[in-house]
């Protein structure tokens, strides 16, 4: 088993716990598709995609592991810092990098380092693949990060 099959172990535990189904199933739908996202924008832009994946996937862990939202960022980057040393599978520079991307990661409007922007282009993404004609928050961002992707959208409305 790789680093991230634990780290995934780990994440599957918190998820399976959650007694509302829907619940549940939007975490991993969420937690599993900015996972995937963090793969795709370190492939295309050459940073460690291992350590973007398993941010990805603990990114929002305090809000499904204590159902708190608030502060979730700086108090997940404390939960998952705490899971990864457990784990003893990573060194400090990583658990750091890790962290320090999951902390910041509410903070969409700001530019910060390459791993904390991946997260938070790869969160925003998410929301809008779940519904692409649902009207979401960080349009420039999404931009960005389109046309990163090589992608130019056109404006999508949906059947009502
Ligand atoms: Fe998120």
């Amino acid at each position: 088993m790789n680093r991230l099959e634990f780290v995934r172990s780990e994440i599957d535990a918190i998820l399976l716990s959650q007694e509302n189904v829907d619940e549940r199933g939007k975490g991993y739908v969420h937690l599993y598709g900015v996972a995937q996202n963090c793969t795709l924008l370190a492939l295309k832009r050459g940073l460690d995609v291992e350590l973007c994946t398993i941010i990805g996937l603990l990114h929002d862990i305090y809000t499904y592991k204590f159902k708190y939202i608030k502060e979730h960022a700086s108090l997940g980057a404390t939960e998952a810092g705490n899971l990864l040393r457990k784990l003893d599978l990573f060194t400090d520079d990583e658990i750091k990098i890790m962290k320090t991307a999951i902390s910041n990661h509410s903070d969409k409007k700001k530019k910060q380092d390459k791993y904390s922007e991946l997260l938070k282009d790869a969160d925003v993404l998410q929301n809008s693949l779940y519904n692409a004609d649902i009207n979401i928050k960080h349009k420039k961002r999404l931009k960005k990060t389109y046309k990163d992707l090589g992608i130019k959208p056109k404006k999508i409305k949906f059947e009502k």
